[in-house]
């Protein structure tokens, strides 16, 4: 994976505090240890899903089903998977009643993931399918040692596994949360690890990423009240559910108070796929309020060569250029032609991330990638990363309006 920055790089005072600062937070934030983990408890519990389950079910919503999101459908493309995986995030009704169209009940397993174990939209689904398939040995509940949730889970008699200590929800695709319904699926675990391992011992270890993400981490600290909106712009359809990882983890890593003042800071971030959004989006990064930076995010090797056909069109002769030409070529000179369209504007700071294919090696990295970044940028605009204030203010109040229309 490469990260080709096309803006100034940073003093080296701010670089070193960030990278310091980073290490000493390894002792007591769980995520820097997850790609070293011994997965075997996980490839162990993965034997006792029978082999006649055919679909996996996460019931869980935010940290606790995008980034196995994320990987599933960069993955599955290119892939003959063992499983089919379903995720039930949202309580529109309609969306669930069409999920469980898609599934025989007798033949899924459900996994259902919540840190706190108290999550509204997690149990409101729960309950409607617990109350269609009642079978404890259907379930497996995956939670923080002691909450709510393992002790219901212990009244049916039903497996119970844990999140390690000290990982958030958004930073937890890289634990049990993801790695389980990910290798239920056949997805390769112990590849995916090691691609985050790899960014992992380039940044600690002085290897290219620790420059490359101290330079931009840095930049986008130092301009944040400027270049507020980050923009993710993946050249690959394969990618759209990483970019609503990406706009998790970030937004609701950055988006907070200032630990050491009172003012409320933010990068906020937009997930955009290419080519599509080029017919969008791109006018108002090209024109609009220079708020904006981005990211293009391309894929070197797409492991298919659908070649354009090398038939000429009466009339349409101007496009005899595209006879004969790979679809994965097109794409990246799409790619390649807005960004430099966007240099070109010379306010606008640009970075491409270039990544080789879509294995799960190249999905661990890019994991690790942005979960670095997130923590190196949130250390510099002096926010807390780990923390959601707002988002469980809106928790609270849920559970009171519903107390209260019960009398
Ligand atoms: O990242 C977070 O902390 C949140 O997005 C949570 O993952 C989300 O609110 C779901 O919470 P829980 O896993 O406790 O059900």
């Amino acid at each position: 994976m490469i990260n080709k920055l096309y803006f100034p790089c940073s003093d080296n005072k701010t670089k070193q505090h960030a990278f310091e600062a980073i290490k000493a937070e390894q002792k007591h934030i769980g995520y820097y240890g997850l790609p070293e983990q011994d997965t075997s408890a996980i490839t162990n519990y993965c034997q006792k899903i029978p082999e006649t389950v055919e679909n996996i079910v996460v019931i869980g919503i935010g940290g606790s089903s995008l980034g196995a999101k994320a990987v599933y459908e960069f993955i599955r493309p290119v892939r003959t998977l063992t499983r089919r995986l379903f995720f039930f995030e949202s309580t529109d009704p309609v969306n669930l009643t069409a999920l469980l169209h898609d599934i025989v009940l007798d033949k899924t397993h459900f996994l259902v993931i919540s840190k706190s174990g108290t999550t509204v939209e997690t149990f409101a689904i729960y309950k409607y399918i617990y109350s269609l398939h009642n079978d404890p040995q259907s379930y497996t509940f995956i939670t923080d040692p002691g909450s709510p949730l393992e002790r219901y889970a212990h009244t049916i008699r039903a497996d119970v596994l844990h999140l390690p200590a000290n990982v958030g929800g958004r930073f937890s695709v890289l634990s049990t949360v993801g790695l389980l319904p990910l290798a239920l699926c056949g997805i390769d675990i112990h590849t995916l690890l090691k691609g985050a391992q790899s960014i992992k011992e380039s940044f600690f270890n002085a290897g290219y990423m620790q420059e490359t993400l101290l330079n931009k981490a840095a930049y986008y600290a130092k301009h944040h009240a400027q270049y507020h909106i980050n923009c993710l712009f993946a050249y690959s359809e394969s990618l759209k559910y990483f970019c609503e990882w990406y706009v998790q983890l970030w937004g609701e890593s950055l988006g907070k108070h200032q630990r050491h003042s009172a003012f409320h800071v933010g990068l906020t971030p937009i997930g955009l796929i290419g080519p599509k959004d080029q017919h969008s989006f791109l006018q108002l990064i090209m024109e609009g309020t220079r708020d904006k930076s981005v990211t293009f995010i391309k894929i070197e090797d797409f492991n298919d060569h659908t070649m354009i056909s090398d038939i000429s069109l009466p009339n349409l002769e101007i496009l005899d250029a595209l006879n004969g030409l790979p679809f994965e070529t097109l794409i990246n000179m799409q790619c390649d032609s807005v960004m430099e369209a966007l240099l070109n504007e010379k306010d606008i700071p640009v970075d491409v991330i270039t990544i080789p294919n879509t294995g799960e090696y190249t999905a661990g990295a890019l994991i690790f990638y942005y979960e670095l970044l997130t923590s190196l940028v949130g250390e510099l605009i002096d926010v807390n990363t780990y923390d959601q204030p707002g988002v469980e203010a809106g928790k609270i109040i849920l559970k009171e309006k519903l107390a209260a229309q019960k009398g």
